[in-house]
This record gives C-alpha cells, structure tokens and sequence, in this order.
C-alpha cells in the first residue's frame, strides 16, 4: 500500500494566496459589475526594464544560431550573472561575498522551501510571525513541527513582530537552530537597523544557528543607514544564508530568476558534533536537482546591472514607493496606524478589527483586494496587508474607493 506523507494533513486546505484568489473569483462572479482593484499579493503590474528586455531579445537571438546556441548551462548559473552579482549587490557594499558562493534560481519561493532540505527534520525552527506563509508550510510538509494547537504548530519557536517591539522580533528565550528572517518585511514592511540584525548575528554564532535571510525586498531601501544584506553584519558569512530575487527589484515574477548566497564558510552539525560546511551540500542538492535558469532570463537579469538597467531598476522601483506613499498617507488621513511603506512596498494597517472582516468589506464596498493580516499568522489578526504593486492611477482609484466606503 502506497503512503502518502501524513504532514500535508497538518497544513491549511489551501495556500494563502490561492484562498483569497478563489475568494475574489467568487465575488467577482456573483458581481461582474464591479471593478475589482487588486492590492493584494505582491505581483508587479509594470513591464519589464527596457535594458533587460533588450538583453532578453538578443539571448533570444543568440538561441536561434548553431554557433551561439547554448543548451544545459552551469547549475550554478553563468559566470557572467554570478560575478555581477557578487560585485555590485555585495563587494560593492563592503560585503565580501564571491561569484562561486552564488546560486542562480527561478525564484526566492522555491529557495526558501529547498534550502531546508540539507538540515536534519529534527531541528528547531524560528519562525517569524507574522510571516511569509512558505516558510511555515514547507518547514510542516518536510515534519517538523506537530499539529496546530490555537492556530500555531507545535515545535516552531515563535518570533512575533508587534507594535511594542516596532514590528522586529526579540531574540528567543528558547533554542533555535534555523531563524528565519526577512527585511524589508514581508507582510509588514518594516526594516532592521544594523545594530538590531547584529544582535541576531551574534545570537546564531553564540548558538552554533543558521539564520535564513529573506532580501527579496531589498531593492526598495531608501534609507542609506539600513542594511542591504545580512553579509554587512561582521561574523554574518559564518552563519547567514541569503535570498534574494529579480522578481520584485525588477519585475521579473513572470520571468523567473534569484538567487541564494551560500557563503564558503557558513557552516553546520552533523550529529556526532562534527562541522560541516553547507555550501558543498548545497551544490551537490542544486546540482541534482537542478538544471538552472534558461540562458535568455540570466541575460536579462544580467542587464540589471548595467548603467541603463540600474537606473532603469531605481526609477521601477520609486514609481511603487510613490504608490506605497499614498497609501501611508491615505490610511492615515483615515485614522488608521500603519507602518511600511517607506522602504517597502508593503504598507501594513491596523484595521482595529478582525482582518478577514475588514478584507470583506474593502472587496465588497470598495472593491479593492488587500491581503488579512491573520493568514500571515496569529499576530497579523486586527491586521491588514496593502500592495503598492499596481499603477499610480488604480491605487489612486482604490484609495478613493476606501474613503467613500469607509
Ligand atoms: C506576497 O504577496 O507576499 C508575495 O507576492 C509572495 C511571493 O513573492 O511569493
């Protein structure tokens, strides 16, 4: 008799985001009149950077001659991606990351679940909430955690983010051996001071941990004294691995490519005691299981990093900061709290009543999708999530509508 893996029973029947999508589909069914403006997951409405898709068009051509055709590239990614990316996203800001401690991927979701692959099931796991649900679901699918028990798993080590600690969690008063962190936030928006995330270094040093560095966000900071990655932190190499992702810096969720940074000396345990670096077992997992990015997405993703594309990145991304401004300054106006929004695309509301309530009722009065807070976990309820990720006009729109409406 064929078992199926008894830890998908634990998880919720469906994934956040193909909820509210069923729920949006429903209400749009029962009301084809009404507009339907979409505020809710984070997906890009603006097209690709010109200088990417320039470079996409040329690898495209390149595909269609025997002389420049490339078939199966290097797992890894192509060097000329790889050594861009180690120079400009992190030598040039002091971070001492190299080309071969880069890995090339078709997304920072897929990471996020992978990497937890190479670490033992019986390990204990930090997970922030609210929270990116992929993080908490792949960990329950792989078993390591028990049943919920008033919406929580039993063996994950909460880190809660509220408004007494500012949205950034304390350090644990209980073991932990993989933490997951992510800033700027997902849901939340808020960002960590080096001073704070150097406190969260030491911890995992101290605590012989592994810290996994959510950045898919970092293109957004503004704010020149924050932290762009986690490798600013001295000690950090040691015991951080970090994502990052062309999806939201430049449009690419339809495109598909990321990264993760494995660096040489980041290392873990066997069970006998004895140190293992990650960055092997790393390749030997990618290198099986993976084929890498196809040749014409690197490219794009490779002209990011010219003079055209960076200020074509830049640009992309003040226009969703203008979008996040106004909904700061809207929700504001309405009297709610907020925070989010300034290096961010994420602006995360204080709706002072249940969230699921409060997403039905901007579906159903003012026609705007957001996200509930309570499906990022159990501190995100009262709370809701608005995307910046539409046009300047829709959220203007949308914005409107919610003042009417409320
Ligand atoms: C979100 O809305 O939280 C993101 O779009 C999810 C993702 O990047 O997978």
């Amino acid at each position: 008799m064929i078992k199926i893996n008894e830890n998908y029973l634990k998880l919720q029947a469906s994934y956040l985001f193909s909820d509210i999508a069923k729920h949006v589909s429903a209400f749009q069914k029962a009301h084809p009149e009404k507009e339907i403006i979409k505020l809710g997951i984070g997906d890009v409405t603006r097209a690709l950077p010109r200088a990417c898709v320039e470079a996409f068009h040329r690898a495209v051509d390149d595909m269609a001659e025997d002389a420049t055709f490339r078939g199966y590239g290097p797992e890894q990614g192509y060097p000329f991606l790889r050594e861009k990316i180690a120079s400009q996203d992190f030598q040039a800001r002091g971070a001492d990351i190299s080309a071969d401690e880069i890995f090339v991927s078709d997304g920072a979701k897929c990471d996020s679940g992978n990497i937890q692959e190479i670490f033992a099931t019986d390990i204990n796991v930090a997970i922030p909430d609210p929270v990116y649900p992929v993080y908490v679901d792949t960990n329950v699918m792989a078993g390591r955690t028990g049943d919920t028990d008033n919406g929580r798993y039993e063996k994950f080590v909460y880190l809660e983010s509220t408004k007494e600690n500012g949205f950034v969690p304390d350090l644990p008063g209980e073991p932990a051996d993989l933490i997951y962190l992510c800033f700027p936030n997902n849901p939340t928006g808020a960002t960590i001071t080096k001073d704070r995330l150097r406190t969260w270094v030491d911890f995992a040093r101290e605590n012989k941990a592994i810290i996994l560095y959510d950045a898919a966000y970092e293109s957004f900071i503004r704010d020149d004294s924050l932290p762009r990655s986690i490798y600013e932190i001295e000690g950090a190499r040691e015991v951080a691995i970090e994502l990052r992702s062309f999806s939201k810096t430049a449009g690419f969720t339809g495109t598909r490519c990321a990264y993760m940074v494995v660096p040489k000396n980041c290392m873990a345990f066997a069970g006998d005691g004895e140190k293992y670096a990650l960055h092997p077992l790393w390749l030997r997992r990618h290198t099986t299981r993976f084929n890498g990015v196809s040749y014409p997405v690197q490219r794009a993703a490779e002209a990011v990093y010219s003079e055209e594309g960076s200020a074509q990145v830049r640009e992309l991304g003040d226009y969703y900061l203008k979008n996040a401004a106004l909904i700061r300054q809207e929700v504001a106006a309405l009297g709610f709290a907020c925070v989010g929004g300034e290096n961010s695309p994420y602006i995360w509301v204080d709706g002072k009543t249940d969230s699921w309530e409060f997403f039905d009722l901007l579906l159903e009065k003012a026609g705007v999708v957001c996200t509930p807070g309570a499906g990022f976990g159990k501190c995100g309820q009262g709370f809701i999530r608005i995307s910046a990720f539409n046009s300047f006009e829709n959220v203007q729109r949308a914005m409107s509508k919610i003042r009417d409406s409320l």
